[in-house]
């Protein structure tokens, strides 16, 4: 009750204050014969807060902007690289308009996502920069409105993890993962024996851990690393993998339990150096190269390997069909060591 008599009083101040403005004044009026005058609805929270807590825009059309954890990020602050900011436009008649989202000026590698509905969308940037969040609404009679909120922008904070390289891989857990698992098991993430994954938790949802077992392909890590931290575990053999699948067993965070699973996939370029198994006839690189540890082909790469069994360089072309690219670039990784 006390709390609708603060919402009238404040119509009415904002009514008053608005008749003074003539034209503007008999807009305002019929927008606040429903109570709901200076205060934004979220559609999300269904919560209803002043209009003055952040936001652009009117009363008719705001524009809000919530962090992750719900809370308004106020017109002026900048957004924080790698995070999802929501967008919520509210006002009395959006939900009988058509809502228009772009992003203008954007230096930020800012992009939009799709929201649970036209009146919000997620902006989520990764560079330092600037970007213009744009909304329009297109109003039931045809006229528009159209407003902005300028937002300067943050790199990524886990820069520091760096990119993948010859000796490394760099998987980064998505920002938003939670309990979830860390990648799909549709589509794993390959690793050569003997190189480097660095995990980057990218994350601002959680923190993650990796678990292992049997020592294989790591050590489990020793302690939950906070989003920004990394952990480099040395691909030690591809042992303790699923017979059908490939994929290295028992590999989850350990925050979170065995359902937030990290799918991996190891190959093993010393063994398919020599491995029978991958040509028509029985053949491998042994049979033509020497043996792993005195190559005639050390320093080869993935593109040179790869062309020699296109063309059928000194009959290579036993392996066409019977090798993937994944298991010539680990080769390659072995062969550069
Ligand atoms: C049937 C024998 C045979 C097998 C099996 C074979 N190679 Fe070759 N390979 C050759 C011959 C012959 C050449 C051409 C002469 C040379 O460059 O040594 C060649 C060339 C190459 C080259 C150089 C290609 C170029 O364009 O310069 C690379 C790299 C190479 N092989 C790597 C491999 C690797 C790695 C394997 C195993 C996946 C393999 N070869 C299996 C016989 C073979």
């Amino acid at each position: 009750m006390e709390k609708l008599q603060k919402q009238m009083r404040r119509s009415l101040m904002m009514s008053f204050r608005a008749a003074s403005f003539g034209v503007l004044g008999f807009v305002t009026v019929v927008l606040f014969q429903n109570c709901d005058g200076g205060f934004n609805y979220d559609p999300n929270s269904g919560q209803l807060s002043s209009s003055g807590s952040g936001g652009v825009g009117s009363a008719q059309f705001r524009l809000t902007t919530f962090n992750p954890s719900g809370l308004v990020v106020p017109e002026g602050q900048s957004f924080e690289g790698g995070v999802d900011f929501k967008l919520v436009v509210s006002g009395q008649q959006v939900s009988s308009a058509t809502i228009l989202w772009s992003l203008l000026n954007n230096t930020g590698g800012c992009i939009l996502k799709a929201g649970t509905g036209p009146e919000t969308r997620f902006v989520y940037c990764d560079r330092s920069g600037r970007v213009t969040i744009q909304s329009t609404a297109i109003w039931v009679d045809g006229s528009t409105t159209v407003i902005a909120s300028e937002r300067t922008t943050a790199a990524l904070i886990v820069d520091a993890c760096g990119a993948s390289n010859s000796t490394r891989t760099v998987f980064r857990i998505p920002n938003g993962t939670g309990a979830s698992p860390w990648n799909s098991m549709a589509s794993p993430l390959a690793v050569s024996v003997g190189q480097t994954l660095r995990i980057c938790n990218d994350d601002s949802t959680a923190s993650h851990q990796l678990m292992t077992t049997g020592g294989s392909p790591c050590a489990p890590q020793g302690a939950p690393m906070a989003r920004g931290a990394f952990y480099d575990c040395v691909i030690a053999n591809a042992n303790n993998t699923n017979a059908t699948t490939g994929l290295y067993n028992g590999l989850y965070n350990a925050v979170a339990g065995p359902a937030a699973a990290f799918y991996v996939r190891p190959f093993d370029g010393v063994a398919l150096y020599a491995d029978t198994t991958k040509t028509s006839n029985g053949q491998s690189c042994v049979s033509c190269h020497n043996n792993f540890a005195n190559s005639t082909k050390k320093g080869a790469s993935f593109t040179g390997i790869r062309n020699a069994i296109t063309n059928n360089t000194g009959g290579m072309g036993v392996y066409m069909g019977r090798i993937t690219d994944n298991e010539l670039r680990a080769i390659a990784f072995s062969l550069n060591q």
